[in-house]
């Protein structure tokens, strides 16, 4: 197959991830006789120093027509100074928009070979960790109104039924693919957004009598995280719980350098990136972990290439990878071999098998 390929390195580590997610790629499109286009976009803070603009419509136009996009990360100090509707973030949320991409699927599920890096104890480990967060993308408080007078700040929280439906069903049909149980996270002990949220999940359970759904407030969530993660299986959220809940379920399985992501919409054409950001402070030193990467691209040929041998056989690689014993910092521990990123890259296409 050939696929067209929208890549925006970004900043900070960005560069270097992205580059050995590319290897990869290439020895998998090497093996299963695919092409792979690579077009080059710029997003973030480099693109505010290239055109005074984190997302330029030239550039969102080349990912809106492209079959996918792989994004590295964004931002850094450098552009701290800059207004908040021009910072490298905004570029990130406009792209996300302007794919339309509304539904975020974050995985949460524990390496075996990992296990002694997750900051949790033992008998809480070893009960598993595997499950999902499907975070709502392009609404909530993150697309409202922002806007401060004199010493007032002011953001808006607006949910409609129809956005909180359409990431409902995307939470109801994940959890019907996995161990049917579907827990909703809310806060509508406060919140009218949250009231209206729960409603709307209850209205669409009626439809998938083979789901188990239940509802959690989100600090309470934030508790059970920690406390009993087996417990979840799907969780589904509105945007902002879900960006906070993913940090600390990525937290528990190990390393945030592990994680990666899907964002979909209506269409095939995704956006798939790591869950971690741009951390300046080791940039270009390489020592950043690309496997969040990596594991991204294999989530693209899974979720929109239709080739699942393939992203197979990226998570076997990095599977392979870990099993002999190698580890970037992040993941370092005693008696393991430390390696820098482009090793790291060089040694899972090493262990590319096809399956
Ligand atoms: C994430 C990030 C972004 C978000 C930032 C960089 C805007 O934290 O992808 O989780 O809040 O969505
Ligand atoms: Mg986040």
């Amino acid at each position: 197959m050939v696929k067209n390929i929208a890549v925006i390195r970004g900043d900070g580590i960005g560069p270097e991830i992205v580059e050995e997610a590319l290897k990869v790629l290439n020895k998998i499109a090497e093996l299963y006789g695919h092409t792979f286009n690579y077009i080059d976009a710029d997003m973030g803070g480099c693109a505010i120093d290239k055109y005074g603009d984190p997302l330029p419509q030239s550039e969102l136009q080349k990912c809106i027509d492209s079959d996918s996009v792989l994004l590295g990360a964004v931002g850094g100090d450098k552009w701290n100074g800059v207004p908040g509707n021009m910072r490298p973030e905004k570029g990130l949320l406009r792209l996300r928009a302007g794919m339309g991409v509304y539904s975020n699927n974050r995985p949460a599920k524990i390496w075996p070979q990992l296990s002694d890096a997750s900051p949790l104890k033992k008998s809480i480990v070893d009960k598993g960790i595997d499950f999902i967060i499907v975070r709502e993308l392009i609404g909530g408080i993150y697309f409202g109104e922002h806007k401060t007078e004199g010493d007032t700040a002011i953001d808006v929280l607006t949910y409609s039924e129809a956005e909180i439906e359409r990431i409902g069903r995307i939470g109801f049909e994940t959890a019907r693919k996995r161990g049917k149980r579907l827990c909703s996270v809310e806060k509508s002990n406060v919140l009218d957004s949250s009231r209206l949220w729960k409603k709307v999940m209850h209205k669409l359970a009626e439809e998938y009598p083979d789901v188990e759904l239940s509802d959690m407030l989100v600090d309470n969530c934030a508790m059970q995280i920690v406390k009993n993660p087996a417990q979840f299986d799907v969780v589904v959220t509105e945007n902002m719980f879900g960006d906070i809940l993913s940090d600390e379920a990525s937290m528990i399985t190990g390393s945030i350098g592990m994680i990666p992501s899907s964002s979909l919409g209506a269409t095939s054409c995704g956006l798939y990136e790591p869950i971690h950001g741009s951390a300046p402070d080791i940039a270009g030193k390489d020592l950043a972990n690309p496997i969040g990467t990596i594991l991204s691209a294999a989530m693209m040929l899974r979720f929109s290439f239709d080739m699942p041998n393939e992203a197979d056989a990226i998570e076997n690689a990095v599977s392979a990878y870990l099993d002999k014993g190698y580890r970037t910092a992040d993941i370092m521990s005693e008696g393991m071999q430390q390696v820098g990123c482009k090793h790291c890259g060089d040694l899972i296409v090493e262990n590319l098998k096809k399956v």
